[in-house]
């Protein structure tokens, strides 16, 4: 009782955080004025460089002709593997990415050389005129290819929860069946792009657009064959990342640098829109297999699920992903038995990286398929069924042994069912369907449960450091990149609230390995949550010694002494916030600090397949209407109801933003985004003239979204969840909402509704169902 009132005090002092402060950079956005990597006014000398690719999709590159790439106008320099002083490679786990083709080709239009000259389109022309000599090696494109050929990037993984095969014979009914899920490009807007500049003793300065400046930094430092202290990364911002820029910014940070060394003279890269898609990779595909079993009443007995994905030539961070995957193949839902099962399958395609759930959403997939099917095979609206199979009490543990300790399931779903009218609607719409022979009408209530951490436990820290100048101004750096999401108006928030003073008076400032090293990636949606504690902790650091030195200048005790509203309130006087701080300048009290933190409670045991990965779970729901022509296969989302936990929030604003953003981009993969490979290896989609992402015209026009309000039980900042990725699973509303309009095609026939739900795929369903 008194810790509650505790808190509900502690919570009416907050004056900074919990606002909804607009993003820092927004009026720059707007204006256009916000300086990206390519806006930076350009160094004296720069030159620009444009990278040229092998010509077949496997094979062995035996020479490259380039004296007429050497002779056009404007080349400087033409940069090989040959010119390469310490290690050709840019691989963020195993060593198997290399910076050029040296030898073995892997997919077509891998970067085998590079050209340095005056300027981008001088440089763009002379790359056409290299002459490859190479011989041809078969390849595999597909999932399906990869599994043929028995092709694997790194082994099979399983884990296993009591015996699902014995569960699964004793099983009322069983459902089986096969789900493909397609992959995604990132589409961010700003493309990849780094500028290195050369400084003195081989120092190197690299301004780039990634989420893992550390990473960048490494990379680059072990391909020049320099202590990593001659590196420096710095980025201000990126123009959407989306895991995109998390690994896959490093090849032409490299090149870069590899450009700056040989030349002595700065060096910019911007790939091309077509250069980025084909040559960076994207999110998994998968091809997944699953069984269910379930009593009569369809309550799950067990699941097993095999998915296989395509992780292109290299690992990159395919393990972590597929291991993702697999923590999220239960979704929200108790599964007293199951074996799941990936596989991790080697293409001759780009290597596919991280991307906004990070695995998670195909895992997902899967679950919500099995749940339909098993509503399918019983006759019942699937929500019914969703909610018999929530996680609760007594049936709390996941395949992976981590007990649900947090679990909000249940009135979550229920708030937005009410808020969605599910049950008028639901009857609205089998009277309208049956009454429609051609326009179908579909709806779908699905849950997200995501969990929080990077399931490589090490990942899980964070630094800061925060300056306090003598007018009374602050400083903040720390680990956490921003990528339109955020993350630095959170962090600076928490450190106006701590010091007791208005945003205003927090600098933010370029993420930079000379003031923060070792960092993490800015991913799995922990910016806030690690680099917000850490923050907090070099802040807090600092006002320690200022309490300390106010309770002795002014003869109080510390607990006498508070921070609020630009002011020091000391025993019965009160001084401005900068006073306090000449003050105890004048005094030699440090001013400065770091702080750091790391998440406590994780740990996972890899080879036993049990532990506890992550510190919590953030939870969602969404309900989704969809309108299908089954003729055409067109489709139309008409209303959305979400209803998403982010804790307490640290900026409603900014979380609001994110589930918005984050659920239609996820309705983008599902729907109309599709990632087309010709059987030679070469990506045909690799322009937004063929590759189609949602349009504001595609944001349904009925579109609510309410924030659940309620703390994090786990000690994280002020109470707040991870937000980042979580939302876009809340578009398998809308898949499963199409699934659900060809059902009412008819009542006794599974939908075999493959991923994204493009026309085509829509009407191939549709001819299943309908047998036609
Ligand atoms: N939001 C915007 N606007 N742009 C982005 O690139 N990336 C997403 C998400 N939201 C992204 C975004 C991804 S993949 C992650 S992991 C998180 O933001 C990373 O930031 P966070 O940890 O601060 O949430
Ligand atoms: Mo996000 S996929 O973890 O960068």
């Amino acid at each position: 009782m008194s810790l509650q009132l505790d808190r509900r005090s502690e919570e009416l002092r907050l004056r900074v955080v919990r606002r909804a402060l607009r993003h820092d950079s927004s009026p720059k956005h707007v204006a256009g004025t916000a300086t990206f990597v390519d806006d930076m006014r350009e160094p004296e000398g720069l030159l620009h460089i444009a990278v040229g690719g092998a010509p077949i999709a496997a094979g062995q590159l035996l020479g490259i002709d380039l004296d007429a790439v050497r002779a056009a106008p404007g080349v400087v320099a033409v940069l090989t593997a040959a010119d390469i002083p310490g290690k050709n490679d840019v691989g963020p786990v195993l060593h198997d990415d290399p910076v050029f083709v040296d030898g073995r080709i892997e997919f077509h239009g891998q970067v085998a050389f590079a050209v340095v000259a005056k300027t981008r389109g001088e440089a763009r022309r002379a790359v056409t005129l290299a002459k490859f000599e190479v011989a041809t090696g078969t390849h595999c494109v597909s999932v399906d290819d990869a599994l043929a050929a028995d092709q694997h990037i790194l082994p099979d993984y399983t884990f296993r929860k009591d015996d699902s095969a014995a569960a699964l014979a004793e099983s009322a009914y069983r459902m089986k069946g096969r789900l493909r899920i397609g992959g995604q490009e990132h589409f961010y807007l700003e493309g990849q792009v780094s500028l290195a500049i050369p400084g003195e003793d081989g120092d190197i300065l690299i301004h780039t657009s990634t989420q893992h400046p550390s990473e960048m930094q490494h990379l680059v430092a072990h391909m020049l064959n320099v202590p990593v202290g001659d590196v420096t990364v710095e980025v201000r911002r990126m123009g959407g990342a989306f895991g995109g820029k998390e690994t896959q910014a490093a090849q032409w940070a490299a090149i870069a640098a590899l450009g700056a060394r040989v030349t002595g003279r700065p060096c910019k890269i911007r790939l091309d829109r077509d250069d980025d898609m084909n040559l960076t990779g994207k999110r998994h595909d998968f091809l997944a297999d699953y069984e269910v079993g379930v009593d009569i009443d369809g309550r799950i007995q067990a699941l097993e699920t095999v998915m296989a994905s395509r992780c292109g030539y290299s690992a990159d961070v395919s393990g972590a992903i597929n291991d993702r995957a697999m923590f999220h193949a239960d979704n929200a839902y108790y599964l007293p038995a199951a074996t799941i099962t990936t596989k991790r399958m080697k293409t001759n395609t780009v290597s596919n990286t991280a991307f906004r759930g990070f695995g998670g959403p195909q895992g997902m997939m899967v679950a919500e398929r099995a749940i339909d099917e098993i509503a399918w095979k019983l006759n019942r609206d699937p929500l019914d069924i969703r909610k018999r199979n929530l996680y609760q009490e007594g049936r709390d543990v996941t395949p992976y042994g981590m007990f649900v300790e947090d679990n909000i399931l249940l009135p979550l779903i229920e708030r937005c069912e009410a808020m969605s009218e599910y049950r008028t609607r639901r009857r609205k719409i089998a009277a309208f369907n049956a009454e429609s022979p051609t326009l179908k009408r579909g709806l779908a209530l699905t849950p997200v449960k995501f969990g929080i951490s990077f399931t490589t436990t090490h990942l899980n820290q964070a630094g800061a450091l925060v300056h306090v100048y003598q007018d009374g101004s602050i400083h903040l750096n720390h680990g956490g990149t921003e990528m339109g999401q955020g993350l630095y108006i959170k962090v600076a928030q928490v450190v106006a609230e701590e010091f007791g003073v208005d945003i205003a008076h927090v600098k933010i400032t370029a993420t930079t390995t000379a003031k923060v090293p070792n960092t993490s990636a800015t991913a799995a949606s922990s910016g806030s949550d690690i680099n917000g504690w850490a923050a907090k902790n070099a802040a807090g650091a600092i006002k320690e010694r200022l309490v300390a030195f106010a309770a002795e200048n002014w003869e109080v005790t510390p607990d006498q002494i508070e921070f609020r509203d630009n002011r020091v309130f000391i025993g019965n006087q009160s001084v401005p916030f900068a006073e306090l701080i000449r003050k105890a300048y004048f005094a030699r009290v440090s001013l400065s600090s770091t702080g750091f933190y790391k998440t406590p409670k994780i740990h996972w045991d890899a080879a036993k397949g049990r532990g506890r990965p992550f510190f919590y779970f953030s939870y969602g729901a969404a309900c989704s209407e969809v309108l299908v022509d089954v003729t055409t296969g067109e489709m139309k989302v008409q209303r959305v109801d979400i209803v998403h936990d982010v804790g307490r929030s640290l900026n409603p604003a900014v979380d609001k933003g994110q589930i918005e953003g984050g659920f239609v981009q996820g309705m983008g993969w599902l729907t109309t985004e599709e990632l087309v490979f010709h059987p030679d290896g070469r990506l045909l989609t690799h322009a937004p003239s063929t590759y189609k992402i949602p349009c504001s015209s595609d944001v349904p026009e009925h579109f609510q979204v309410a924030l659940w309000d309620g703390a994090n039980r786990e000690d994280t900042i002020y109470r707040s969840k991870a937000v980042g990725e979580p939302p876009l699973m809340l578009a398998i509303s809308v898949f499963a909402a199409i699934a659900d309009a060809i059902h009412s095609l008819d009542s006794d026939k599974p939908v075999p509704l493959d991923a994204p739900a493009t026309p085509e795929s829509i009407l191939r369903a549709v001819q299943v169902v309908t047998g036609r």
